[in-house]
């Protein structure tokens, strides 16, 4: 299939990319690089020996939209195009329910123009809000705490109404756990903007000399050290389930959902031992205080994917401490 990669200049973007043409398809890649750089795209060419067409728009721009579907015969669409910032949501809502959904409606109208029916769509585990028990199924209740996860949680009912309405339209959710890790070439990886929120990147910049020293946000969660427990996944495996979605849309119409973790929890210290063991570094920490909205515990109930995907995660929390000090060493300060 000929696949367009909207966002596919970012960190699951450029892996997915890579995993597509590996089994076979060719890509398109749409980005706006608000939050990449072209460079990414070039090593992913480098890694796979492909050209890759790309397009430096912005999805929620309808012409530029149309007129790459003009240019292009697309089978399949997977939109990874969005701002994922929490905090940031926080402070700028209505850009990020602007860019984020706007972007889907965009895509679904120039599709329906194009004979196009097929859309993936990366959702969140951030979608279940709360938990109420875990591993997390994906019938279970959602609900969010910030606009960043309502950007997700809209984008699943606007896909789901429109598969409703449109019986050609195939629909695949997929709610993501915590990507980390990088492509094992170290060529590609996560290249966050600033100072990084998430764990991974943090630990990795640490380990560089970038920071100083990681700050664990707090120790008295009802979890088995006490520090906050999540489904850590490598990247590469996550590319791969997009693999298998995009077949699946292919066979299927409606709309399915499915969560891509490991279903296995590890905690914040379990990960800063996993990450001085597998690389022999040692990484300073520091307990603070809780960060507001997170939780104690989210992992996934991977079940259904590999019932009815046929995917699974296969690399170990060692392979994923091992690539992104792989990724950052060799790229200290990102693809600058
Ligand atoms: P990323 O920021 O690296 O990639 C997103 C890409 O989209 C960037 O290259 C950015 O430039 C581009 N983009 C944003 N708005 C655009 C627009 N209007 N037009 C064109 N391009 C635009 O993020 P990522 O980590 O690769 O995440 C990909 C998707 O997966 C996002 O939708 C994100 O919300 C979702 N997700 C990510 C995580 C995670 O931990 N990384 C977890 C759950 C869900
Ligand atoms: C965060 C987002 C979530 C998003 C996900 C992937 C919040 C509240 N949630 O999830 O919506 O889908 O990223 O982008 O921002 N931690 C530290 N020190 C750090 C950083 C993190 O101790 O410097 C801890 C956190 O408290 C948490 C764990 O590490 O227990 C993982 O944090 P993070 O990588 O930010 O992911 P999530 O909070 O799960």
């Amino acid at each position: 299939m000929n696949v367009l990669l909207t966002g596919g200049a970012g960190y699951i973007g450029t892996h997915t990319c890579v995993e597509l043409i590996n089994a076979g398809h060719t890509a398109v890649i749409a980005d706006n690089f608000s939050n990449s750089s072209p460079k990414a795209v070039e090593r992913v060419e480098k890694i796979t020996n492909t050209k890759i067409p790309v397009y430096n728009i912005d999805v929620c721009d309808r012409e530029s939209v149309e007129k790459l579907f003009s240019e292009n015969k697309i089978d399949a669409v997977i939109h990874f195009a969005g701002l994922k910032a929490v905090g940031e949501s926080c402070e700028i809502p209505l850009a990020y329910y602007r860019n984020n959904l706007d972007s889907t409606l965009t895509l679904l109208e120039v599709m329906k123009n194009h004979g196009v029916h097929n859309f993936v769509f990366s959702s969140s585990a951030t979608v279940y809000g709360i938990p109420e028990k875990v591993p997390l199924v994906e019938t279970m209740p959602t609900g969010c705490t910030n606009p960043y996860g309502w950007t997700k949680l809209m984008n699943e009912q606007i896909l789901t109404d429109a598969a409703k309405a449109d019986s050609r339209l195939s629909v695949v959710l997929l709610r993501y756990f915590n990507p980390i890790g990088a492509h094992e070439s170290g060529m590609i990886g996560e290249n966050p903007n600033g100072i990084p929120n998430n764990l991974m990147p943090y630990i990795t910049q640490v380990a560089a000399g970038r920071l100083e020293c990681l700050g664990v946000f707090g120790n008295d969660y009802p979890t088995h050290d006490g520090t906050g427990v999540r489904d850590y996944i490598h990247v590469v495996d996550l590319a791969k389930g997009h693999v298998k979605a995009i077949d699946y849309a292919d066979s299927h119409k409606g709309t399915e959902i499915f969560n891509l973790g490991t279903g296995t929890g590890y905690s914040v210290l379990d990960i800063v031992n996993a990450f001085m063991k597998a690389n022999d570094l040692e990484i300073p920490y520091k307990i603070k205080q809780r960060r507001p909205g997170d939780i104690a515990e989210c992992y996934a109930d991977p079940t259904k994917a590999k019932e009815i995907l046929g995917w699974q995660a296969e690399k170990t929390l060692e392979d994923m401490c091992r690539d992104s000090w792989n990724w950052q060493s060799k790229n200290i300060n990102g693809y600058e």
